[in-house]
């Protein structure tokens, strides 16, 4: 069902873990499935330095929280709340359509993760 590079993803995800003091979280749930992805970000002079995740999900989330994690790290946080999920299944060349709203996710918890480090300025 899952193609090898989310495969390969899947295998070793990158940036897996709490981070201790982050800037900000974010956490964002399906209330389909019941998945919760949360991020963590360290943010320094307006410009993700870190990011990473917990996600208690499936295959699709945990591959797509590694990749959106990867693509935010180096951006503006007005850059990063740019990425959309399709983006991110772009950067995995496709997912299944069953499990295009596990994507979601990923952008959602990023949004939230900025709208926490807003709230604290
Ligand atoms: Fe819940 Fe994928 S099935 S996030």
């Amino acid at each position: 069902m899952y193609n090898e590079k989310v495969m390969e993803i899947f295998k070793s995800p990158k940036n897996v873990g709490e981070m201790e003091n982050p800037s900000a979280v974010g956490s964002v749930g399906n209330a389909s499935c019941g998945d919760i992805m949360k991020i963590f970000l360290r943010i320094e002079n307006n410009i993700i330095v870190d990011a990473s995740f917990l996600t208690f999900g499936c295959a699709a989330a945990i591959v797509t929280s590694s990749t959106a994690t990867e693509m935010i790290k180096g951006l503006s946080i007005e850059d990063a709340l740019k990425i959309t999920n399709k983006q991110v299944i772009d950067a995995l060349e496709g997912l299944p359509a069953q499990k295009i709203h596990c994507s979601v996710l990923a952008e959602e918890a990023i949004k939230s993760a900025i709208d926490d480090y807003k709230s604290k300025l």
